[in-house]
This record gives structure tokens, sequence and C-alpha cells, in this order.
């Protein structure tokens, strides 16, 4: 079988009193599961996954966070705060990131280069709008956005960060990508990461409304290596199906 790689996003969304049900049941979910299994959540449930989690088969991490180590960043949190709390994960570079909040792919650099240094695992996302994916400008979005990212990065550290290819016209729409245009652009980063960066083994993530019903056909692929789930994490049975997706090696 092959080790998939299965990541919620919570985004802004889960309470106090849902989460406690959630993190109990999501222990017992990894422990019996042959995949690795990660929940990202806002900053305020952290500490709470901290308690609960650590120890646990369960990776957890942070949505986002800021590059600078300390300093007069009203509202921001830093790495080494995460650190701070086991946190084994941290989203950078979500879609929602760089099109609501306006992060730029230098700010993207920064952040990817402190998690590193920090020890802390980076999902690096990156993926086309709709109107670029009209324009045939996947591939050229797709690569500047990863080669920006990865700016002044050893290879050796490139090795630790996990990929998520996200197109943003499947995030959150209930249309996902179909298993072929997943598996094409996935392929395409894969093979990017790998000419020019000698990365032979990278983690590749697809994300965009991946659900328990898409979750096999997609997870098949060849280039992919997992998911980073959205909406769908939010629902343990539903996230709980997605997890017991099993693909041959
Ligand atoms: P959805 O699964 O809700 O489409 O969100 C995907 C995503 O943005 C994960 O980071």
């Amino acid at each position: 079988m092959k080790k998939l790689y299965l990541i919620g996003n919570m985004k802004m969304n889960m309470s106090l009193s849902e989460l406690e049900p959630y993190f109990e049941h999501i222990v017992g979910i990894a422990e019996n599961s042959s995949n690795v299994v990660g929940v990202c959540v806002p900053y305020v449930y952290i500490n709470m996954a901290k308690y609960m989690l650590d120890g646990s088969k369960v990776l957890f991490g942070a949505e986002n966070m800021y590059h600078a180590d300390k300093g007069a960043f009203t509202g921001e949190i830093s790495a080494h705060m995460l650190n701070d709390f086991g946190c084994d994960l941290v989203i950078l570079g979500h879609s929602e990131r760089r099109h609501i909040f306006g992060e730029t792919d230098e700010d993207i650099n920064l952040k990817v280069k402190k998690a590193l240094e920090t020890g802390i695992t980076p999902i690096l996302c990156f993926g086309e709008t709709i109107e670029e994916r009209k324009a045939g400008s996947t591939y050229n979005i797709v690569e500047r956005q990863i080669t920006s990212a990865l700016q002044d990065i050893d290879e050796e550290d490139i090795g630790r960060i996990i990929f998520a290819y996200e197109p943003v016209w499947a995030i959150g729409t209930g249309i996902s990508a179909t298993s072929d245009q997943a598996e094409e652009i996935c392929g395409f980063a894969k093979r990017l990461l790998e000419d020019n960066y000698c990365l032979k083994n990278s983690i590749m993530l697809y994300g965009g409304s991946l659900k328990a019903d898409n979750a096999q056909e997609i997870l098949s692929k060849e280039s992919i290596d997992g998911g980073l789930i959205g909406g769908a994490c939010l629902k343990l049975d539903e996230f709980q199906k997605i997890i017991d997706t099993k693909v041959e090696k």
C-alpha cells in the first residue's frame, strides 16, 4: 500500500466544544490507519491540539504564520510560537492568503525559509485561478509560484517541504479538478522539483473539493501522495472515509 498524507485545513471553522470530541476521535482514527493523518487548525486551538494530540499519531499545525522572529507585528504569530506548542506543520501560500490577504511570492518565500529553520514542516500551496487556466498559463503560474517560494533554499531543506497543488477554482466550490487534471499538474510539479532541485521523492498533495466520494479516484493517481482537505475535514465521518482510502503502490 502507498502511504497517503491526509491533512485537514479547518480554515476559520470549528468551536471549542466541537473540537474536543473531534480531537478525541481523530486520535483513534489515525491509530488504526496506515496513512499519515494531520490537522491544521485556527491559532487559538493550537494549545488544545498540543494537549490532546501531542504523542498521538495525528500531526497538527497552523494555517499560517509570520516570517519575523518577534517584534511590532500586531496580530501575527511567529514560527517560534508555533514550535513552542509542538506544531508539526504549517500551511503556507494558501490561495486564500494570496488572494484575500494579498500575500506575495516574496512573503511566502520568507515564511517557508523561517518554518524550515524552525523545524516545522511547511505545506507549500500553489495553484492557478480559473482565468489563468483559461488563458493557458497554468504551467507558468505553477512554475513561478514554486520557484519563487523555494528561492535561496538548500536542496536538502526543499526535501522537507510538503507540496500541495490547489487549483483556486476547485477550492470550496464543490467542483474538484478531475483526477487527470490533478495528475497532470502534480506530475508537472514533481518533474520540476526533480529537474531543478534534484528532489526525487517529493510529497505532492492535491486540494480542492476533495471528498469521500472522489478521494479514491484522485488519490489513486501516480503523482498524488495525499490530500489537503478543507470542507470535508470538518465532519469527522466524512474525513474518516477519506483517511480510510487505500491505494496500491
Ligand atoms: P475545500 O476542500 O473546502 O475545497 O478546500 C480545499 C483547501 O483549500 C484546502 O487547503
